[in-house]
């Protein structure tokens, strides 16, 4: 889900922003913590039907100096929001709103854990483009949890670091999310896409050199805005709780023949949505094989029959989103999907190399004559995941 902000762009790297700390508080920062948005490369809407996912961090991420304050209390400045925000533990109650609950509700997560926290002067700043599918939410959950993780020498795995980032996200913020988001932006490594069991939350680092193969990835956000998001993104979530339900499974996951499942599913609304899970579950699975293999041209048909399944089963897609992968693929793209919850935001293709800025041209050509604003376009390069860079 997306944090509002007015997205100003700001100058993304460490020392600008120890500067911009200093010039707030008077004194340094304890360190600088970053933590990265992903795209999801495949398996969409999976996570919460415990299924599986394949995202890889981008190298667009936020960025957090903090140091620890002495009378308890909490200061957040966001240098995109051109705002400061000060809060007390004592008084986080869920269902606080604005871009400072992603930063409350984490300390929120921590200390209904049962960590102790002292307060904190914490100044952010961001370059995941928010409202994008690109999880800038998940983001700053993660650079947040990481930096007072540090601050308060918590000994947390990164595995429980993501579920206290998406506990903040579900429980403080309201928003029912499955595990991906926060688990691509702590588990993620460089060069690698995360093939993450969501049941399980077995993760193994699969290698993703798009170079090697004389290829890129080209993430095209369309700007459009995705008003639906929430609630569609709940009602999606509970049909598929409704279709585990009446099938007598614990989880989505759990049907491996969908043609047996369908005869028993009475609504065809219903019928389509799982098909959705259990074929993207399969095409995860294959996705994975390719990429083992280091067939990574291969993974073209599996994008493009997962956006098929976005479209036209789970019925997440909008008209810009489809326009611009379809562009995408009748301008040389190997094969193009949506990426992330739906109803607006980022598509990716799997592009040659040195031809994702032409074919951005031309997705943003189409945009024009569409009468759609114009989109803004970058290329993908798996990167690390959070950490502390000072
Ligand atoms: C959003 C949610 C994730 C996941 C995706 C869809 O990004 O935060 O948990 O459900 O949508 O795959």
């Amino acid at each position: 889900m997306a944090w509002p902000d007015t997205v100003r762009r700001v100058s993304n790297d460490a020392d600008a922003l120890v500067e911009a700390f200093h010039a707030q508080t008077d004194r340094r920062p304890a360190g600088v913590w970053a933590a990265p948005g992903r795209v999801n490369l495949i398996g969409e809407h999976t996570d919460y039907n415990d299924g599986y996912v394949m995202p890889f961090a981008l190298a667009q991420r936020v960025l957090i100096a903090a140091a620890p304050r002495q009378d308890g209390s909490w200061s957040v400045t966001s240098l995109n929001n051109h705002s400061t925000e000060t809060f007390e533990s004592a008084d986080l109650q869920p269902g606080m709103t604005g871009w400072q609950a992603y930063v409350a509700g984490v300390v929120w997560a921590l200390e209904e854990a049962g960590h102790r926290l002292g307060g904190a002067d914490l100044v952010l700043s961001s370059d995941v483009p928010v409202g994008a599918g690109l999880s800038s939410s998940a983001a700053l959950e993660c650079a947040v949890l990481t930096a007072l993780a540090d601050l308060n020498d918590l000994d947390i795995a990164g595995l429980e670091r993501a579920k206290l980032a998406r506990r903040s996200e579900n429980a403080f913020v309201g928003a029912p999310t499955g595990l991906m988001d926060q688990a691509a932006s702590t588990l993620c490594t460089a060069g690698n896409a995360l093939f993450f069991d969501c049941r399980t939350t077995e993760a193994e680092q699969v290698r993703f050199d798009t170079s090697s193969a004389g290829l890129e990835i080209l993430v095209l956000d369309t700007k459009t805005p995705h008003a639906l998001v929430d609630s569609e993104y709940a009602a999606r979530r509970a049909s598929c709780e409704e279709a585990a339900r009446l099938l007598g499974v614990p989880a989505l996951r759990d049907v491996s023949d969908v043609d047996t499942a369908l005869q028993q599913l009475p609504d065809p609304v219903i019928q389509r949505r799982v098909r959705h899970v259990v074929t993207e579950n399969a095409r995860v699975l294959e996705a994975v094989s390719v990429l083992r293999a280091g067939r990574i041209a291969d993974l073209a048909p599996l994008l493009d029959a997962s956006h098929a399944s976005m479209r036209d089963d789970f019925e997440i897609t909008v008209p810009p989103v489809d326009l611009a992968v379809e562009v995408a693929r009748g301008s040389g793209a190997l094969g193009a999907r949506m990426t992330g919850g739906g109803f607006g935001g980022c598509i990716i293709a799997l592009v040659p190399a040195g031809e994702a800025e032409r074919i951005g041209r031309e997705i943003a050509k189409s945009f024009a004559t569409a009468g759609y604003g114009p989109p803004v376009h970058f290329t993908a390069v798996p990167s690390a995941g959070a950490q502390r860079l000072q």
